[in-house]
């Protein structure tokens, strides 16, 4: 069974109440129990991690490898400034679908750019808590196509 590990970076644990009139009020137990029957419905596994910490993602993504077959990943705002995850992700070769939930390029400059996207098979953004399971389908269709 393929096992996909949907991993949030720092502030996604506010989901809910973190500037609702961006990230809505989904909680990030709703995201993670919505990906999980998003994957029992599908046939897949799903494993849900979160961390304020950038060391503690760059772990999360190294021990995926030969645990999970690929990432639905949102950075957080790592995801502007975080060479170390791009390196992570380069180095495991894990496939990884970048998410987030508001659309990074309608919002302020310093958020448009990405250093998860050159190494990510793509992007969603701009799609609320309904980009998580948008982004797993990405994932296995993906995952799908290369085996
Ligand atoms: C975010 C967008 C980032 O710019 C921001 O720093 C976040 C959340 C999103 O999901 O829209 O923390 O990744």
């Amino acid at each position: 069974m393929l096992s996909v590990l949907i991993l949030n970076g720092p502030n996604l644990n506010l989901l809910g109440t973190r500037q609702p009139q961006i990230y809505g009020r989904t909680t990030l137990a709703d995201v993670e129990a919505m990906c999980a029957a998003h994957g029992q419905a599908n046939g897949f596994e799903v494993t849900c991690a979160q961390s304020n910490h950038e060391g503690a993602l760059v772990d999360a993504i190294h021990a995926a490898k030969g645990t999970h077959d690929g990432i639905v990943l949102n950075a957080g705002a790592y995801t502007h400034t975080s060479i170390a995850l791009h390196d992570a992700i380069a180095g495991t070769e894990l496939p990884v679908v970048e998410l987030h939930l508001s659309n990074i390029h309608a919002r302020e400059a310093f958020r448009h750019h990405s250093f998860i996207a050159p190494v990510a098979v793509g992007m969603i953004c701009g799609f609320g808590a309904a980009g998580y399971t948008l982004a797993l389908d990405a994932l296995l269709g993906h995952l799908e196509d290369t085996s």
